[in-house]
């Protein structure tokens, strides 16, 4: 699990009866129906960065339960405390490597909808071992995501565009929505995330893929 240590710090006091966001151990998995009192669908962002986004989503939604993963723990913390201060009951934070939390805190078929914002391209060759949208991690949030439920990935940068793209084409299981090039270039009504407003002032091109998981995804049997 990667993340920088928090060091002394003070955490924003949590109101009475307020429930802790930061899942400091998320379950194996979770009863996500206990932990919100509820059985509100469940979405998820991965790599919530410094949160706005996940944020404006929850308070936006109430009638839906949200879940943040992010494996810097600096970042965690700094949106626990704002959730916490904004007293928002609908979102839970995890920390650690999405592709190892993943299996571990949802059982599969019970997310309707995954979101990547903007993960990092790794541009250089070198490094592009650890761009983290591969096949596998495609295949695995198919095996969580409920019928119907969609997978969403944006990314300024053309070249991963391009590498995403093939990735999941290549997943059983989901489906693109949009054809050649393989994405859109717009989404309206999405809110922005702190990359993208960066991206769009700057003139460049943000890149959206979106897939749904077909009939049959979320089985017991892609419980690996
Ligand atoms: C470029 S930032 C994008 C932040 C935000 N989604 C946005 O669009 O503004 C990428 C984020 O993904 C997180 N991240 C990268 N790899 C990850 C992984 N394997 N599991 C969880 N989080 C990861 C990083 O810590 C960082 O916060």
């Amino acid at each position: 699990m990667r993340g920088g240590g928090v060091g002394k710090r003070n955490p924003a006091v949590l109101a009475e009866g307020q429930p802790e966001p930061f899942l400091e151990d998320p379950g194996d998995p979770p009863d996500w129906r206990q932990e919100f009192g509820r059985g509100a669908p469940i979405e998820v962002d991965i790599g919530f960065g410094k949160g706005e986004y996940l944020l404006a989503l929850c308070a936006g939604h109430p009638e839906t339960d949200y879940v943040g993963i992010d494996y810097d723990r600096g970042r965690v913390w700094k949106l626990r405390d704002k959730i916490v201060r904004g007293n928002l009951r609908n979102v839970r934070l995890a920390c650690g490597d999405a592709a190892l939390l993943l299996p571990r805190m949802f059982v599969p078929g019970g997310v309707r909808s995954f979101t990547v914002n903007f993960p990092d391209p790794w541009p250089k060759r070198r490094h592009h071992k650890r761009r983290f949208i591969t096949r596998k991690f495609g295949e695995l949030l198919a095996s969580r995501l409920e019928p119907g439920g969609t997978l969403t990935v944006a990314t300024d940068h053309r070249p991963y565009a391009d590498v995403i793209i093939g990735e999941l084409s290549a997943v059983k299981g989901l489906e693109p929505d949009f054809g050649q090039p393989g994405f859109a270039t717009a989404l309206p009504g999405r809110i922005e995330t702190l990359y993208e407003r960066k991206y769009r002032e700057m003139g460049r091109t943000n890149h959206y893929m979106r897939y749904h998981a077909a009939a049959g995804c979320g089985r017991a049997d892609d419980a690996k």
